[in-house]
Order: C-alpha cells, then structure tokens, then sequence
C-alpha cells in the first residue's frame, strides 16, 4: 500500500469543537462577564429563557433544562411513575446511557432488535417483546436518525404503552412530519460538548407537551421540591447550570446551519463511498431526514480500515463496539451473543467517519481518497 506524501497529507480530527465555539466567543464572554456581576450560577433567568427556546424548536409546550441526558431519561421514566421492575423496552445498540436510565429508575430494560435501515428500534420486534409487564417503549434516534416514530406511537397506542424518546444525539431531526423528541410523552436531548448541539460541559434537557410531567421533572432536578424548602419528592441535583444555558442559547440560533452542513457532508461521502468493497453506508429510511450526529459505515474489518486512516491523519471512532446486551454490567439481563444480529453486526462492522459542521471540502476529499485507496489496494 503506498501512501500520499506527507506534505499532501490533510489531518481530519473526528470533530473540531473550536469551529462551533468560535462564532459565539465575542457574545458568550460578554454574557458570562454579567453572569459573574448577577452571580446567578444557579436557576439564572437564562436557563427559563433557553427551556423557552429549545422547547420552540422541538415543537413542544414545555422544556426542562437538566444536568445531562442521562438525567433528562431517568428523571423522565420517574416523573411518568415508573414503577420497581416495569419493563422498558430499549434497542439493542445504543449508548450505555438509555439503559442506566431504565435501571436507575427501577425499570427493567428489554431489548429490542433494530431495523437494518434506521439502526433503531424495529417496530414488530418491539411489538413481540411486549409483555403484560412492559410500561415504556424507549427509542433510540441513533447517529441523529429518528426511530420510526409512526409505528412505535400506533403500537404503544394500541397496547397503553408511555413513549420517552432518547434523542441524545438528533437535536432537529424528522421523520414522516415528526420531530426528535416531540413524538412521544417526553423527549431526552444530551448537550454532551460532541453533540449537534453542545454546551460546555455536561448538560441536558427534556422537551415535553405534558405539563404535569414537566412540573414534576423541575422538582426532581431539584431535591424534589415544588416551592423552597418544601420537598414534596425524593429529588436529584440535576439542574442546568446557567453558564450552559447561556452557551446553548447562543449555539442554538446555529445549529439548523450546523445540520445542514453536516447533511452536505453526508451526501459528499455516500456519492464518493459508493460501491468501494464490502462498505455499507448509512441508509436513510423514507420519509427520513436525519441531522448525521454520526456517519457510520460497515466493514469487515473496521479496526483496519481505522488504522489505515489513522496512518493519514484521519481520525474515526467505534460507536459502540460492545453491543449492550453483552456489556458484563448488564450480563444480569441474561442475552447471549446472536441474540440481535443486526444489532450485534453493527458493533462489530461499524466505523464512524468525521462529520462535523464546518469540515472542509478538502478535508472531506481526504478522507474519500483514503477510503478509496484502501479497499482499491487493500481488496484488488
Ligand atoms: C443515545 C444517547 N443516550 C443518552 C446519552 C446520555 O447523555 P449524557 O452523556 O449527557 O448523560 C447519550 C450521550 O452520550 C447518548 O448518545
């Protein structure tokens, strides 16, 4: 295998934070100078502003600023009155998160196999999983492509099933005329900094139409009381700090502009990704419009097509390599392997390539040509 000339070479890092940091610098440090003159860290009225304005862009009634997406599920399932050992019924390739949340909340997680299209929850083996103990149906919009909402809402309609989407990594996505976390009872959205959109640090929110669920949510972030002092609930710390409510308020006039150039880099590699080898590239479902948090390919042998692009300074990422069924902290489940092979084919073949807003044609060219040039020297 020869490789390009050192000087030729373009680095690609997997994401480059500092180009969605850069245009909010000036605005973000003149707010956080008057936060610091306010000291109010803590429930500053920039975090109602931002719940004001997540919630317009989800689509919803309401929005619960909250400390992670892990605390926007759990504090979700709990504020729905889940119950110790309702089962949750969770797709089995997800991030650990979706079912810490389904345990820490005393449900029981039941996993379902994924679709081959959408990598999530399919919805007639989530139909067969259904047990007369099942209480949630938890959808996954993995790598920013939503779950096929109409189907699971028609199933969880026809069995009295409650719908708390994990939309940690699809913040705007659509499918069939339904956004990310507006189709179900409540929808979790992550701000890790990596996310489509991220704060500066860990932080969270759950969007919701329910008002009751969202004032029973404001209570739990917060040692579960309604009025001060007055702890009508067992509770959480699990507020959003106002600095990232700040950060989020300003990133989040950007982010339909960060999407779509995330959705062009997605269709600059397909075209130049097609027909290499064994590759099978990111498929959109009908109706479809992903926001590509991720772009995951399929291989054989994705360690070694990742090394190779290493070796030309690109980077990629395994999400997730462990398929969750088979993690050891959740070997008390009781799955073996092959007991979801799409989903277990998608930890072992799967490889994500950098997509993040603001990557460079030349950037994206590289990391086609080196593709190209390792199933070309590599398979022929
Ligand atoms: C699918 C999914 N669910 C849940 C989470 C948990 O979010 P957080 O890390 O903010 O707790 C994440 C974030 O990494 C995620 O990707």
């Amino acid at each position: 295998m020869t490789q390009p000339a050192l000087a030729n070479r373009i680095a690609v890092p997997f994401v480059d934070l500092g180009l969605s940091n850069e245009p909010i610098r000036a605005e973000l440090l003149e707010a956080v100078s008057t936060l610091l003159d306010s000291g109010a860290f803590v429930n500053g009225p920039q975090v109602a502003a931002f719940e004001r304005s997540f919630a317009a862009y989800c689509g919803t009634a309401d929005c619960v600023g909250l400390a992670s997406g892990l605390d926007a599920l759990r504090l979700a399932l709990l504020a729905a009155g889940i119950q110790p050992g309702d089962e949750v019924i969770v797709p089995a390739q997800t991030f650990v998160a979706t079912l810490e949340a389904v345990t820490q909340a005393g449900g029981k997680p039941v996993l379902a196999e994924i679709g081959e299209l959408d990598y999530a929850l399919d919805a007639a083996a989530t139909e067969a999983a259904v047990t007369s103990r099942t209480a949630f149906l938890l959808p996954v919009h993995l790598y920013g492509q939503m779950a096929d909402m109409q189907a699971l809402r028609s199933l969880a309609e026809r069995r009295g099933l409650a719908i708390v989407e994990d939309a940690c990594q699809a913040h705007g996505a659509e499918r069939d005329g339904l956004r990310a976390g507006a189709g179900g009872l409540a929808g979790a959205f992550s701000f890790y900094p990596a996310k489509n959109l991220g704060a500066m640090g860990d932080a969270g929110a759950l969007a919701t139409d329910d008002e009751g669920l969202a004032s029973t949510v404001r209570a739990l972030r917060e040692h579960g009381q309604r009025s001060k002092y007055r702890h009508d609930l067992e509770g959480y710390t699990a507020r959003l700090d106002t600095i990232q409510a700040i950060v989020l308020e300003l990133k989040l006039r950007l982010l339909d502009g960060w999407n779509e150039e995330r959705r062009a880099a997605a269709r600059f590699l397909s075209e130049a990704l097609a027909g290499l080898g064994d590759l099978v590239l990111p498929a959109i479902a009908p109706g479809s419009m992903p926001v590509w948090h991720l772009y995951v390919v399929r291989t054989a042998e994705p360690d070694a097509l990742g090394s190779f692009l290493r070796e030309r300074g690109i980077a990629t990422g395994r999400h997730y390599p462990e398929p969750v069924h088979l993690a050891p902290a959740y070997a008390g489940l009781g799955y073996s392997a092959g007991a979801f092979p799409i989903a277990e084919q998608l930890a072992r073949d799967g490889l994500s390539l950098p997509i993040f807003p603001g990557i460079s044609e030349s950037q994206l060219a590289a990391v086609a040509e080196a593709v190209q040039a390792y199933f070309r020297s590599g398979r022929e």
